[in-house]
């Protein structure tokens, strides 16, 4: 199948995302609804067997080099480990990630790590209990920080923390989580909020944007441009060193400006939904579904071929950020995140 996951505007998709779950046991406000989602039917979402097959496709002739594993959330998955272990079996160098909300993950770090893991990104946007639960409506910061140390002991990888940050709910506290993640030894990314929540409730002045991000940063710390490749990456990365001893770095963050500084010129991500739609894009309107080929006795080329169709049309960008910042061209995806994979 040729040169792999082109697109129109000369952009290769080598990075995979895959949706293994819309449940998640968290509702995060600006992803889901408090009463959460209708869930899809077991039957209608992707078999171990079927993702498998995906990985494989992707890697073996489609020209995919990275594997990102999401949800909904993928740690409530119950054959998780067997699948990870599965695609570990046919890929040995694959860098297999995973962005999770971090429940469960103390229990399952050891395990998900000897299955093949790489690294894990946790989401986790504030270490007040009350802001926690307020932000995702349940009690459990405690458990997910656990489960962040647990990945951090296991070794997997470089642990990536994202927050994403609201105005008036955990904005102030950004320079605090950014002390934390450095006194670990975390990567904290901070997330420009995207119109992806269920309740359609965002507007770009509750956004925090990328600008405001480092202006509550600086009150701490002196931020300067991290000279590493950013490689199509969504986060732009900052060298941190403290105001009261601006000699040493002493870390790095992270700032995702998806809305104000959209990085879609660069982009390399191709997305698979829970029940097997590709999605050339976060934002797009186009869902091509490859589960009736996966169960029908289509092969891997007739697979590949309609994968890579779907990649060919990817839109150019997201049109968020365009003129004037205004959202009026921009329509919000009926999907929310949770159903569309981080
Ligand atoms: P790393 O390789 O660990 O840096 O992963 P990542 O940052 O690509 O993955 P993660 O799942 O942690 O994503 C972090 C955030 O980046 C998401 O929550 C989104 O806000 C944003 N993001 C990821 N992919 C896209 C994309 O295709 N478009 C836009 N606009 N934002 C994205
Ligand atoms: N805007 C930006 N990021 C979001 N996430 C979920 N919903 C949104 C949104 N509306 C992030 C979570 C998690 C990742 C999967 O996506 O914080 O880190
Ligand atoms: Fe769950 Fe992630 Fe959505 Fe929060 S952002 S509700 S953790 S899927």
């Amino acid at each position: 199948a040729g040169p792999g996951l082109m697109d129109s505007f000369g952009r290769k998709a080598t990075d995979m995302r895959l949706s293994l779950t819309d449940k998640c046991n968290l509702r995060c406000t600006y992803c889901m609804p408090a009463e959460g989602l209708d869930w899809l039917q077991k039957s209608a979402v992707l078999s171990r067997e079927e993702i498998v097959r995906l990985v494989r496709i992707g890697v073996d002739t489609l020209g995919v080099r990275e594997l990102r594993l999401t949800g909904g959330e993928p740690l409530v998955r119950a054959d998780l480990l067997q699948i990870i272990s599965d695609i570990r079996a046919n890929h040995a160098d694959l860098p297999i990630s995973m962005t999770t909300n971090g429940l469960g993950l103390d229990k399952k770090a050891q395990a998900l790590k000897d299955a093949g893991l790489s690294r894990i990104n946790v989401s986790m946007d504030s270490l007040h209990p009350d802001t926690f639960a307020q932000l995702t409506r349940r009690p459990f910061l405690d458990r997910v920080l656990r489960g962040i140390e647990a990945a951090a002991e296991v070794g997997l990888g470089l642990v990536k923390i994202n927050a994403v940050l609201m105005r008036g709910i955990n904005d102030q506290e950004a320079p605090d989580l950014l002390e934390w993640a450095v006194s670990k030894g975390f990567e904290l990314r901070f997330i420009e909020q995207m119109p992806l929540d269920a309740d359609h409730g965002w507007t770009r002045d509750g956004m925090i944007t990328a600008l405001e991000m480092r202006t509550l940063l600086e009150q701490q710390f002196v931020l300067t441009s991290d000279p590493r490749n950013r490689d199509g990456a969504p986060a732009e990365r900052w060298e941190v060193r403290r105001i009261a001893a601006p000699d040493i770095v002493v870390g790095t963050v992270g700032i995702i400006a998806s809305v104000t500084e959209p990085f879609c010129a660069d982009c390399r991500r191709t997305r698979v939904t829970a029940e097997g739609k590709i999605m050339s894009c976060l934002f797009s309107r186009e869902e091509t579904d490859l589960r009736d080929l996966l169960r029908s006795d289509a092969d891997d080329d007739a697979i590949a071929a309609r994968w890579q169709d779907a990649m060919w049309a990817k839109p150019k960008a997201h049109g968020m950020g365009h003129v004037g910042l205004g959202s009026e061209d921009f329509v919000q995806p009926d999907r929310s995140m949770s159903a569309i994979g981080g």
